[in-house]
């Protein structure tokens, strides 16, 4: 007997599966494309902008006679369903071969509903969190008519002078991966329904690592550190099946990744196995001609003959490829294999079976900015915002007396969200004003006075995008703004100082050679500490700050990054003690930015400084400062203290592929329950290429009652010991390791162990 079988295949590995049968999106691919002229094809590697489409005109907008002619494969950045509905019907209408377009967007940290910025989430070292707002973010934005977010961005950063540095994870490859894990989890499960969409691993690669912290700027390292360092976060984004990739600006190797075989074919498809597709950056191949590659037709053939399937913005691809062929530049085959991956990515989200699978206008109403996304985004927040000092425990607030509130983040909702809130009504924020009022009840008598501009420099004020915004310039003299605010804190008990970046301050295009909080703030801040009574630093930011002077003079510092739209209750949640802070750095902080780069896990030199010292004759080190961060990777504090117990290891020597058991028995001694986040590191002390000093290999957030003991252990395999090797080969080798266990990246105990093969 004769049994047809049909294998649901699925495609992806990893956590995030999904569900199509490859044999019929073959099968329905290879047939429309045989009905699909060179033109046609072309127009799917096609992604404009929104351009000027509004709700009823769409039909009369440049864009829809392209979309009606075949010429567009996706649109992004465009916002309501209603609008979405109207162009989705002119392609599936009015275009010949009735193909559905893609509608993207940079949905990065939530849609209406903003969670922290990407930099504050990675902070929370809570991955069933970071799903979850991937997760509400996908459920927003598809109820609206989306299905494909350009995120999440994983680009590893060590240069806080790099405003995108708040996009993304922080300094750590290992921690990056599991966020990019996560987030894509989170974004698309497995696409079989309408509240899951297509997630875009970016900036592939290595964009994060530009020259000098300068947005776009070129970027060049050995590849032996590329794999171990910077690649790993983009590989578990493929690994967990992530149905797009984002080339990004810069240059790796002397070629741009726009342009970069290495990277979008040899790595990314032959070696990692990625079968999505690849989409430029916002014109990312014009700009090819200016980083000197050609002219926009050489430089379109170049982008298309290394893996890039579609075309943000520049047109390139529509304009040039078709004389390409002609010139035997291109091939039929590499426009076609183009022209299929986005078919199929197409097929994957099922919009050829419904066209308006993430049309519905019930689901718009009632899914969007909901109470509970709300209360969700409040609770991730607070687990995001780190507490880098407490002196004399002058927090948690009690809810008594007078608090003065000061600063210019103080009464102010726009600047909550932070950067690439595209689709936030930033009115509707909760400005920390709000959220103290709220959570401090009527015991509380807050008092407020701005106390200071964000800067004195009018010029870098209006670069930094404050203009039009709640944070209009007050044009007094700086002395009376300092002196108003003087007069309203001695009417206080306890100040709080709402200081810091201004959201635009950091993300793209927002590079800093200054990361200092802007001097117009440190003039109050001063001014305030002189008061003699309690200073609060509610610290509002997008990159690791420089704030020594700061961390030696107040008495208490709460990091809150850029917290979303809940930010002002959760700030107050954790200010009032409702919630005990548990973030934990995601980057190292630098004293100066003349350390920068400066990050945990470091290369130890040929000539390190002896355990404890500060400067040493020809050492490696500086002289007039040492070579510590303010605060390390991993740190952070809590209401409450945890006491780590040596390191026991269930075996002092091994071989092979046997199991280590390392453990350590935690305890809160402190008088609240609180949350830690236990941090494993390992140093590989010997191996054929020099190895880090130290490098995050596990974690785990553990809840502890006030007075709680409990054994936290990890299981270590030769698997956590692998690195890639100067031939790139990825393997471990034998020899003594450092196992490392504690609450940040500087304060681990230690036990060693010999692992033989
Ligand atoms: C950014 C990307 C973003 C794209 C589309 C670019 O300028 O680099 O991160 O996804 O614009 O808005």
């Amino acid at each position: 007997m004769h049994v047809k079988v049909v294998f649901i295949s699925l495609l992806i590995l990893g956590s995030t599966r999904v569900a199509v049968s490859q044999t019929k999106m073959q099968a329905f691919v290879d047939g429309l494309m045989s009905k699909m002229t060179l033109d046609e094809k072309l127009g799917q590697l096609n992604l404009p902008g929104a351009g000027d489409i509004t709700t009823g005109q769409a039909g009369n907008s440049d864009i829809a006679g392209k979309i009606k002619a075949g010429k567009v494969g996706g649109l992004f950045n465009i916002k309501s369903v209603a609008k979405i509905r109207d162009v989705q019907r002119i392609a599936v209408e009015q275009s010949r071969l009735k193909i559905p377009l893609l509608f993207g967007m940079d949905v990065i940290h939530g849609y209406e509903t903003a969670f922290p910025i990407p930099l504050a989430l990675s902070c929370s070292w809570d991955m069933k969190a970071i799903e979850r707002s991937a997760r509400i973010a996908a459920t927003e934005a598809s109820a609206d008519g989306i299905c494909w977010t350009f995120s999440p961005m994983v680009d590893i950063a060590r240069d806080p002078r790099w405003g995108r540095i708040a996009e993304g994870g922080g300094e750590d490859p290992y921690l990056g991966g599991q966020i990019a894990r996560a987030m894509v989890k989170g974004y698309q499960g497995d696409l079989s329904n309408n509240t899951q969409i297509m997630a875009c691993v970016k900036h592939y690669a290595m964009y994060g690592a530009a020259e000098a912290g300068r947005d776009y700027n070129t970027t060049d390292m050995s590849r032996v550190r590329m794999f171990n360092e910077y690649l790993p976060p983009y590989k578990a984004a493929v690994d967990a099946g992530v149905g797009s990739v984002m080339a990004s600006f810069n240059e790796v190797d002397g070629i741009p990744a726009t342009a970069n075989k290495f990277l979008l074919t040899d790595v990314l498809r032959k070696r990692w196995g990625f079968g999505g597709f690849v989409v430029t950056d916002y014109t990312g191949i014009n700009e090819m001609v200016e980083h000197g590659m050609g002219d926009l037709q050489q430089v379109s053939a170049l982008a298309l003959k290394a893996g890039v399937d579609m075309d943000m913005v520049g047109e390139g691809f529509l304009t040039t490829l078709k004389q390409s062929l002609q010139a035997g530049k291109v091939t039929m085959a590499q426009i076609d294999m183009a022209c299929r991956k986005i078919l199929e990515a197409k097929y994957k989200l099922g919009l050829f079976a419904n066209p308006y699978k993430y049309c519905d206008e019930k689901r718009a109403a009632s899914e969007i900015f909901t109470d509970a996304n709300r209360k969700a985004a409040r609770e991730i927040a607070a687990d995001c915002f780190v507490l880098l000092k407490n002196q004399g425990d002058v927090l948690p607030l009690k809810k008594q007396g007078t608090i003065a509130l000061i600063g210019p983040m103080a009464d102010n909702r726009e600047n909550m969200p932070g950067t690439w809130s595209v689709a936030v009504d930033f009115s509707k924020s909760v400005s920390l004003m709000e959220g103290i009022k709220e959570v401090a009840g009527s015991g509380v008598n807050v008092v407020y006075a701005r106390g200071s501009n964000l800067d004195e420099d009018s010029v870098f004020e209006e670069r930094a995008g404050m203009f039009g915004k709640s944070l209009r310039r007050d044009r007094r003299p700086a002395r009376e703004i300092i002196d108003e605010a003087l007069q309203t804190a001695a009417r206080a008990d306890v100040i709080v100082a709402a200081l810091g970046e201004s959201a635009e301050m950091t993300g793209e295009s927002s590079s800093r050679s200054n990361i200092e909080i802007p001097g117009a703030q440190q003039a109050l801040l001063q001014a305030l500490l002189k008061t003699g009574k309690p200073v609060v630093l509610v610290l509002f930011t997008g990159r690791p700050l420089a704030i020594k002077w700061e961390n030696d003079q107040v008495p208490a510092i709460l990091n809150v990054w850029f917290g979303g739209s809940e930010a002002g209750h959760a700030i107050a949640d954790v200010l009032f003690g409702e919630v005990n802070p548990s973030g934990k750095l995601s980057t190292t902080w630098p004293q100066n930015v003349g350390q920068v780069p400066l990050y945990y896990n470091h290369k130890n030199t040929g000539r390190p400084l002896a355990d404890g010292a500060w400067f040493q004759k020809f050492r490696s080190n500086y002289l007039d400062v040492s070579n510590d961060p303010v605060y390390p990777f991993g740190f952070g504090l809590s209401y409450t203290h945890f006491r780590y117990s040596p390191v026991t290891l269930s075996s002092k020597s091994l071989k092979g592929d046997q199991t280590l058991t390392a453990q350590v028995t935690l305890t809160n001694d402190g008088a609240r329950d609180g949350k830690e986040v236990v941090q494993l590191y390992i140093r590989d002390r010997v191996a054929s290429i020099t190895r880090p000093v130290k490098e995050l290999k596990g974690f785990q957030k553990v809840f502890l009652k006030a007075g709680e003991s409990r054994t936290v252990s990890f299981t270590i395999t030769p698997e956590d010991l692998k690195f890639y090797n100067s031939e790139l080969k990825y393997d471990w080798e034998p020899g003594d390791f450092d196992i490392m266990i504690g609450g940040n990246s500087r304060d681990t105990q230690t036990a060693r162990v010999s692992w033989m093969k």
